[in-house]
């Protein structure tokens, strides 16, 4: 089957014919629909994030069930399915307690000794977060995978993979936003709108969008947004603090860089949250005034939104499909494989929100 592999950072991604191996007893095969291009891959390919080489990246994907293997229950040939890098064992104390996206071993990879999921002339390729979505086919775990409904488009379904699940549950399950209470977002992109889209979901009065791009803020207000700052132009915590006469109640950081936590945690008023959606460098750090903590303002960590991945992904299908969320304004461009390069090249400077892979021919 064919698929963009990275092979070193800093260059194109390739093209290439790899051999997946079949389902172990735990383990479902997918023909991939759609893949999402998110910036976490991009994390991987500027070498911001280490992955072992050569690489396949996309982890918001969608597909259908090609075949399931013999302890796999509850999904079968022809399923539709969404998957997500937070696979989950239900054994460990953090699945016990209900955090299933902090499971201690979330089934990325087979057993030492195994033959791997992927190879190329028989050397291993490995599948970013035990997915590797810019590929035709993926052999995953069976807990990285939700089914969705079937009058789900597949394009829009891969979305709530990673982008949606993540800007959703750090609204809803990391920070808890309440009804009336006020909400700033850093970076509007695919993540950053979900959070925008969420906070307006759950009631904030008052959701301020900032990013350095116009293209960026015109798309957050259509998604909630009651105000925009251009963080180009102004001091965005300056201005945050203006418009709420003192700062926000919740503050989200959605780029994944020091500066802009430290920005997030400088919006909040007196017992604000700054909730960490992005992912930074391993050698970033942040910096706060330690005298802001007696105003009970708090710095909070997130990863992939708190989730439970099978519930979330089931109720914002359903969401969707009741019209209270929006997923087709996420998809800014429906490319083919060999434009995934480019669409992770030109990342940074992009004024779209998603670019999204799709396989002719495979059913949407
Ligand atoms: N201030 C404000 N906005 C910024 C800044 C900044 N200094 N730097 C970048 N941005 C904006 C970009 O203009 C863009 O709109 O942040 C947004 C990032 O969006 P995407 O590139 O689409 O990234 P996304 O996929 O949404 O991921 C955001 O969340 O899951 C993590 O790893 C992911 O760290 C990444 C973050
Ligand atoms: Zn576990
Ligand atoms: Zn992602």
């Amino acid at each position: 089957m064919k698929a963009a592999v990275l092979e070193a950072v800093g260059s194109p991604l390739v093209l290439a014919e790899l051999a997946i191996d079949e389902p172990e007893p735990d383990e479902v095969l997918l023909r991939v629909a759609a893949a999402g291009v998110c910036h976490s891959d991009h994390n991987l390919y500027v070498g911001n994030l280490p992955g072992a080489l050569p690489l396949v990246l996309g982890h918001e994907v969608s597909g259908v069930v090609e075949r399931v293997g013999s302890n796999v229950g509850g999904l079968r040939v022809g399923d539709r399915v969404v998957t997500c890098p937070s696979g989950f064992c239900g054994r460990c104390r953090w699945c016990m307690s209900g955090h299933l996206h902090l499971c201690l071993d979330k089934n990325r990879t087979r057993l030492d000794g195994h033959q791997p999921r992927l190879t190329r002339d028989g050397e291993p390729v490995t599948p970013f977060v035990g997915l590797g979505g810019f590929a035709e086919q993926m052999l995953v775990h069976h807990s990285s995978v939700a089914t969705v409904p079937a009058e789900l488009p597949l394009d829009l379904a891969a979305l709530l993979g990673c982008a949606v699940i993540t800007g959703f549950g750090s609204v809803l399950n990391t920070a808890r936003v309440r009804p009336g209470q006020t909400v700033a977002v850093i970076g509007c992109g695919g993540v950053g709108l979900n959070v925008v889209q969420a906070a307006r979901y759950v009631g904030a009065s008052r959701i301020i969008a900032v990013d350095r791009l116009s293209a960026k803020l015109a798309r957050a207000s259509a998604f909630g947004a009651t105000d925009v700052v251009d963080a180009g132009a102004t001091d965005p915590v300056q201005v945050v603090r203006e418009l709420t006469g003192g700062g926000v109640d919740h503050a989200f950081e959605v780029v994944g860089r020091g500066t802009t936590i430290e920005q997030a945690f400088g919006m909040l008023g007196l017992r604000g949250t700054a909730t960490v959606v992005g992912v930074a460098r391993p050698d970033d750090r942040v910096t706060i005034p330690a005298l802001a903590l007696l105003s009970e303002k708090r710095l909070q960590g997130g990863q992939m939104g708190s989730s439970r991945f099978p519930l979330d992904v089931a109720l914002l299908a359903r969401l969707y499909l009741d019209g209270r969320i929006q997923l087709d304004a996420l998809v800014s461009e429906r490319i083919g494989l060999d434009d995934a390069d480019t669409a992770l090249r030109t990342m940074n400077d992009s004024t779209g929100a998603r670019s999204v892979i799709t396989f002719p021919g495979v059913l949407q």
